[in-house]
């Protein structure tokens, strides 16, 4: 008779041999440590084969499952003792990812801890992992008391018109809209109380671990949005939020891919400005404004129900602009080695569209985790930047005369400098732009010194170097966004 521990091994060799599973290229596939087929799989060939492992239940650090692979035929059962051609999979919150030759295929092994409850997910796919952490973060747009629009990180360039001499053509922005790309990824929000008894950001940072997750609010609206050079987004207009508090977000993409978090902080109770977005000849507008509350499903203002008061002289001058910009033999004749008659548009857009739809901000709910840039040449910068805000008291003459008087008072945040700067930069000198001198009033009418310093040459070098930031400081209006702070 053999003992029993050697009998149950040889038995636990032959189901191993038997049902090894086999994880098929290019898909993910779940499991369960309750209901697992064995304790180790199957990997297909590939000569570069990305095998990844994300853990979908639990927090961060709470695991201490293993698992190991090989690509070797010699070894049977990869784990903790090693071998040749044994590796183990770095797990980092709860994802591991490991690309190798596997020109025979290979083993992947679960060392699990004997009670330990996970559920998991694993991929292998020869074109790059399937689970991933996107650079790319999603972009807070703003938000009211209990709404907030929310964007996907970028995924297909919007094409940017570059015209040829001699038929310098520029049509007037906004006015025709790119169509959206044929396939967009499936994004997924999920919104949580930075506060939660489990805060998202406790989890395991996996797709599958955020995306089972409830969201807080409801999405009233998703659609894809051109906003900028970065390209299509997908934009969510979200409701049923709480005054005053701090949120968590994160965007899932194609179910296995993260991207986040960012942070964004709910307006308190009194903030009666509402939001604007989808503004074809504005794409970029897409924040609190001080208008009357639309009575509309959304309550939020678009290009359906934006007042033509403040709409049709825009596109007018929009058009005034582009046909002055054309009298110069753009393509033809240069004014910039660097810049053309495009360029000089967009960036004209760009700050027509910041100065001429007022921003409102609120002191109070600015989010905490400021930042600030030590200047080189310079003592350090206080560590909690305030953001451009000023106070308009009630029923003063609106910045944009086009603007009805708002009959209560708010803080306007004030465009950055930097869109003037651009447009001055972008654009032929014949068309007499200017902008305020930075060293003397301009810190009236703009933020002064965020993004660039105040000696504009110093590019990026302001106090924080972007003009909001992933936790949800907004320090200036409509300045280039560094998404990947
Ligand atoms: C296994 O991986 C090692 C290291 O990447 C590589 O040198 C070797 O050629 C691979 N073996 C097979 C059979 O693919
Ligand atoms: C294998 O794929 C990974 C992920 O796409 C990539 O980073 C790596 O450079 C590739 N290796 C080779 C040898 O092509
Ligand atoms: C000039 O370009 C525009 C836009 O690309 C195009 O619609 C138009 O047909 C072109 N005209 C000529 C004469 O090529
Ligand atoms: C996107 O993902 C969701 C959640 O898994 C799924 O219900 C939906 O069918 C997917 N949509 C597409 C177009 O793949
Ligand atoms: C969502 O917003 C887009 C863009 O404004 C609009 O075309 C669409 O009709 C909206 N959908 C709903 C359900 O309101
Ligand atoms: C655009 O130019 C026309 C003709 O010069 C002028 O009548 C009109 O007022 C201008 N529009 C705007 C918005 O400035
Ligand atoms: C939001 O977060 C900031 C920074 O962490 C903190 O100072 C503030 O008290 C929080 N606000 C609320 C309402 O929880
Ligand atoms: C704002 O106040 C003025 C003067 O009291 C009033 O005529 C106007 O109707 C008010 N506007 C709105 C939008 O309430």
């Amino acid at each position: 008779m053999l003992p029993a521990t050697l009998i149950c091994l040889l038995n636990a060799a032959l189901v191993l041999a038997q049902s090894r599973q086999q994880i098929s290229l290019n898909s993910v596939s779940s499991f369960n440590t309750q209901s697992l087929p064995g304790t180790s799989f199957q990997l297909p060939r590939a000569d570069n084969l990305s095998v990844s492992v994300a853990l979908c239940s639990g927090n961060k650090g709470s695991s201490s499952t293993r698992f190991f692979l090989t690509n070797a035929s010699t070894v049977d059962d990869p784990g903790p003792e090693g071998g040749t051609d044994v590796f183990e999979l770095n797990m980092k919150d709860g994802l591991g990812v490991f690309s190798g030759i596997f020109t025979n295929g290979g083993i992947l092994a679960i060392d699990k801890e004997d009670n330990e409850r996970l559920s998991f997910q694993i991929a292998a796919s020869d074109n790059g992992p399937l689970h991933e952490t996107l650079d790319r973060l999603p972009l807070f747009g703003d938000t009211t008391a209990n709404q907030a629009l929310l964007f996907s990180p970028p995924f297909g360039q919007v094409p940017i018109s570059d015209p040829r001499y001699p038929n310098y053509t520029l049509a007037v922005p906004g006015l025709d809209m790119p169509s959206p790309p044929s396939s967009s990824p499936n994004f997924t929000l999920v919104v949580a109380e930075t506060s939660a008894s489990t805060p998202l950001t406790s989890m395991q940072q996996t797709a599958c671990m955020i995306s089972s997750q409830k969201t807080s609010g409801s999405i009233v609206n998703e659609s894809s949005w051109p906003r900028d050079s970065d390209g299509w987004r997908t934009q969510w207009i979200l409701n049923g939020l709480t005054a005053q508090t701090n949120y968590t977000a994160y965007v899932i993409q194609d179910n296995v891919k993260l991207s986040g978090p960012i942070y964004f902080t709910t307006k308190s109770a009194a903030f009666n400005c509402p939001l604007v977005a989808s503004l074809p000849y504005c794409p970029r507008v897409s924040y609190a404004i001080p208008l009357s509350t639309p009575q509309t499903d959304l309550a939020i203002y678009d290009s359906t129900n934006l007042p033509s008061e403040i709409s049709t002289p825009l596109i007018g001058y929009l058009r005034n602009f582009t046909t002055s910009l054309t009298t110069f033999a753009c393509g033809r004749d240069y004014y910039s080695p660097l810049k053309s008659c495009a360029d000089c548009q967009r960036e004209y857009q760009n700050w027509l569209c910041a100065i001429s739809f007022p921003r409102c901000g609120e002191t109070s709910t600015t989010a905490g985790n400021s930042r600030s840039r030590k200047r080189q040449d310079g003592p350090a910068q206080a560590a909690f930047m305030t953001p451009a805000l000023t106070t308009q008291t009630s029923g003063v003459d609106p910045r944009n005369p086009n603007f009805p008087v708002f009959n209560s008072s708010y803080e306007l945040l004030l465009p950055c400098i930097e869109t003037c700067f651009s447009a001055d930069r972008a654009c032929p000198s014949f068309l007499g732009f200017g902008c305020p001198d930075a060293n003397f009033n301009a810190a009236k009418t703009y933020g002064v010194g965020y993004i660039d310093g105040v000696d504009s040459d110093m590019e990026g070098e302001g106090m924080t170097g972007t003009a909001q930031d992933r936790y949800g400081n907004v320090w200036c209006n409509a300045g280039e966004v560094n998404d990947l702070a």
